[in-house]
């Protein structure tokens, strides 16, 4: 029975050992593809069948195989087309094709990914600190000294490394220097550096560098070896993790822990080498630190697509000998461009611990970005300082790495000196342990109490990291039960969204019985998956309020936004609701706080809740995810919908703008209830009494889907049997589901008419700085998007792949006038970065 549990484990052990050769791929002259295949198939075969030639395995990921051949020298596209349609008509599978499970045709995305290491120049007025005029304290200096003799730390900048030990302002630094005392230092661990290389003949560096768990993805070398001009940031990112305690710059957060390179952000990178880098030697490499993602300019909603998504699962079920692998994000850079990390599938990954940054004040810098999905912040660059590190070179430091590409190592180190110590947690231990030990900073700004009495800010999550609480807390933690989870229904809701402060909201009502049945102890990650229309994307919000009166600001309005595409099944993430016992009634409120032409409709939602399980002996892994499109004919159940004036504190701007909705009724945390009370006049409808034909036709259609699925997957029969049986109630199904569609495409298309009159109209609306009209003048626009490319301009370098919109703001530059600030010294761009390489 485990035969294949066998194969799949041989498969891993030989790739494993057998790593380092994964092959350069050409993609002008082929066409790749990825297949997860049956494990009792043969590769040879399907690649036979389809005229491919067999590549390899792809990584250690179980089962998944890569593919090629000359373009035009085959049909394997049209084949795997037709094979997902028919797949998804759950029609019979010609018998040659049955082994294939998934696949995906390979492509290069320049652009699609880069560093968070250029910081944008602050907005106007952000005032700076002259770092000249911070002044040691004496009884400080005097301790650092007594730290460093003990330790022997003979580093030259170690003095000047306050992220470790602030000396000036007391209790800003990452409270590590009492762990080294424990002589807990990161030894026996390592932390693999996803990013542009890193420098392993740096005096600083080779003796903890790790080289089997490196690899170069960008050149197809064994040794990640920095070699364009922009690639310093891995190299500085690892400095700050394991810095060799020696005669060199500074030391790291674990300076005895190893350090691995792997190479992808130096060239465009295809998933299939994504996801191999994510697996890396993945039982060596404990830990994954990733300052990179999409770009941070305010306008991307981009997310891993399926093959990273598996194997960022993969490393999480399978990864540190089925532990899991610790994924750290950086938060994003995007703040001041109104970015926010929920809008980023890396950093919202329940997989990933996103990491937001504060400075040396503790302050939050204008460009760390907010969510929900943010676990906690640490130390970086701003208030005239940054991190003091290694630098590319034989024994270069650098001493302006900023931005959250410089926050997140920091933590990925805190994590080496738990896991030396304890190397038996699991990836949701060290969330938790991250929460309980988190210190709130800068009270009032936008705290709420959560069920288990602990403080959430969307600004600085649950707070700032303590390295010292972190580790005590570790010492006897007892690792909590395996995950579970229950997913919702589609709640089906499709209602335009009302303008203005009024919010269009759906409750879902989940029973005790239901968290019960889900095996559920206790929440840990919350997400709600959902489809909105919307003209102008920017122009929306969403909130969470969970049985308990908790809040997630979701989604929030994005200025830059202008995407005509809505939401399109897309998981936002919030880890405020940690602890509560998730049962009870789980509202979303969509708004649309810009009055403008540009309106949209609110189509569907569902919730996940993820938690800790009541029986670990019935918990099991959550399955390989699939295509997003391959959810069309997902199970739904009609919604109430009404709408509500209750609104939750909004979430701070750093940015004041016009767009800035000040006036939004800011409402404390609302108890229970009030969120259903709404005015007899302000409830608008439930689905079904929209009336029209239309919709009550597809509300029966989707309550006769939603009691679907129960009864499929518990048939003794062979798939093939079980395909006929449904055949007939399938093509019922499939009609008034058509039926449905039919009209639901039908008033859409005729919405979108209607809206484009609008667009056309707007362009010569003048009033650039009126109050409530943000961004509908075209001259207003441009200032904006001038200003976006100045944000970016000092970062070009390390920009190596902008995307093509990016590229536009550039043409717009002679439209704009020199920004004030360019100068100044809070600017960790590469720009004034260039050249300051201290020896
Ligand atoms: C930092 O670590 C020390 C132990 O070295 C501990 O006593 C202290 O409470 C921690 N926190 C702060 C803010 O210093
Ligand atoms: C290092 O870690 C491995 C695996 O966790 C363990 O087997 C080994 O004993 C550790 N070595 C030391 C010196 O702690
Ligand atoms: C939850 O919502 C349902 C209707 O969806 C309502 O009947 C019930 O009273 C609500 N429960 C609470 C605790 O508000």
């Amino acid at each position: 029975m485990h035969f294949p549990t066998l194969i799949r484990l041989l498969a891993a052990i030989s790739t494993v050992s057998g790593f380092g050769h994964f092959p350069k791929r050409d993609y002008e002259e082929n066409d790749y593809f990825t297949l997860h295949i049956r494990s009792s198939e043969s590769p040879q075969e399907v690649a036979r069948t389809l005229q491919l030639r067999y590549e390899g395995p792809l990584g250690n990921l179980p089962d998944h195989h890569t593919f090629y051949a000359k373009k035009g020298s085959h049909n394997a596209d049209g084949t795997l087309t037709q094979l997902k349609s028919t797949l998804k008509k759950r029609e019979l599978v010609p018998r040659e094709l049955e082994g294939i499970l998934w696949s995906a045709k390979s492509e290069l995305k320049p652009g699609r990914l880069v560093k968070r290491g250029p910081v944008p120049p602050p907005p106007e007025g952000w005032i700076v600190p002259n770092r000249n005029v911070f002044i040691p304290r004496d009884d400080l200096m005097t301790k650092q000294n007594d730290i460093a003799d003990k330790l022997q730390i003979r580093d030259p900048t170690f003095k000047e490394q306050w992220h470790l030990m602030n000396i000036v302002q007391p209790g800003h630094d990452i409270n590590v220097t009492g762990v080294w005392m424990e002589g807990i230092t990161g030894k026996n661990t390592t932390v693999a550096i996803i990013d542009d290389g890193l420098d392993m003949y740096s005096d600083d560096l080779k003796d903890n560098y790790f080289a089997e768990g490196s690899y170069d993805f960008n050149d197809h070398n064994p040794e990640p070896r920095p070699k364009l001009a922009a690639d310093h940031h891995g190299t500085r990112c690892a400095g700050e993790i394991a810095a060799v305690k020696n005669d060199v710059c500074g030391v790291g957060v674990a300076y005895d822990a190893k350090v691995a390179g792997l190479r992808i952000l130096s060239k465009a990178i295809s998933d299939e080498d994504e996801a191999v880098a994510i697996n890396y030697n993945f039982h060596k490499n404990l830990i994954y630190s990733c300052s990179w993602g999409p770009p941070d300019n305010g306008r991307a909603m981009d997310a891993p697509n399926t093959l990273i998504k598996r194997a960022m699962q993969h490393g999480i079920q399978d990864g540190r000998a089925g532990l899991g692998s610790i994924f750290v994000f950086a938060a994003g850079n995007g703040a001041r461009q109104e970015d926010n990390c929920n809008f980023d599938g890396y950093t919202n990954s329940i997989y990933s611990i996103t990491v937001g940054a504060i400075d040396r004040t503790g302050a939050h810098p204008y460009y760390s970005e907010k969510c929900s999905a943010a676990l906690v912040v640490t130390y970086s660059s701003g208030a005239g300082d940054a991190i003091h590190t290694t630098d590319v070179g034989q024994a270069n430091c650098y001493e302006r790495h900023g931005g959250t590409s410089a926050a997140a190592p920091l933590v990925a180190g805190v994590m080496a000196l738990v896991l030396e110590i304890r190397p038996d947690l699991n990836w949701r231990d060290v969330q938790y342990l991250a929460i309980e030990t988190a210190v709130p900073l800068n009270e009032g700004e936008d705290w709420q109490d959560t069920y288990i009495g602990k403080k959430y800010s969307h600004t600085y999550a649950y707070g700032k990291v303590d390295a010292y609480a972190l580790v005590q807390k570790a010492k006897d933690w007892k690792s909590v039960k395996p995950q579970a989870w229950f997913t919702s229904p589609w709640q089906y809701v499709r209602h335009d969204i009302p303008q203005g402060d009024q919010g269009l909201a759906s409750t879902f009502q989940v029973t005790p019985e239901m968290i019960k049945a889900a095996n559920i102890a206790r929440l840990e990650h919350v997400q709600v998956t959902m489809n909105v229309d919307h003209t102008r994307r920017g122009d929306l919000s969403v909130e969470l309020i969970s049985p308990k009166g908790a809040y997630s600001h979701l989604s929030v309005t994005r200025r830059y936004d202008e995407s005509p595409n809505g939401y399109d099944s897309w998981t936002f993430m919030s880890v405020v609701h940690w602890g509560e016992p998730g049962d009870g009634n789980w509202t979303i409120i969509v708004k649309d706080t810009v009055e403008n032409e540009h309106i949209g409709t609110f189509t569907d939602w569902r919730l996940r809740l993820w938690g800790e399980s009541i029986d670990a002996s019935k918990a099991k892994p959550f399955p390989m995810p699939l295509d997003e499109d391959d959810d069309d004919d997902k199970e739904v159940q009609p919604a109430p919908v009404f709408t509500t004036s209750v609104s939750v504190p909004p979430t701070t701007s750093l940015a004041p703008h016009p767009t800035d909705h000040q006036d939004r009724p800011t409402a404390i945390k609302p108890p229970n209830d009030a969120i259903v009370t709404t005015s007899a006049t302000s409830v608008v409808a439930t689905t079904s009494s929209t009336t029209s034909a239309t919709s009550s036709a597809a509300t029966s259609t989707a309550t006769n889907a939603y009691s679907l699925p129960s009864i499929f997957p518990t048939f003794g029969v062979s798939p093939r049997t079980q395909i006929w049986i449904y055949g007939a109630i399938a093509a019922i199904i499939i009609f008034c589901v058509a039926l449905g569609a039919f009209f639901c495409v039908w008033r859409r298309r005729r919405g979108r008419t209607d809206r484009m009159d609008y667009e056309f109209e707007m362009v010569n609306d003048s009033d650039a700085d009126g109050a409530n009209q943000p961004l509908s003048g075209d001259g207003h626009r441009k200032r904006r998007g001038g200003e976006l490319y100045d944000a970016f301009a000092g970062g070009s370098d390390e920009e190596l792949f902008s995307d093509e919109e990016e590229e536009q703001y550039k043409d717009e530059k002679p439209s704009t006038g020199t920004r004030q600030g360019d100068d100044d010294p809070d600017d960790y761009s590469e720009k004034h970065g260039r050249g300051r390489i201290t020896k």
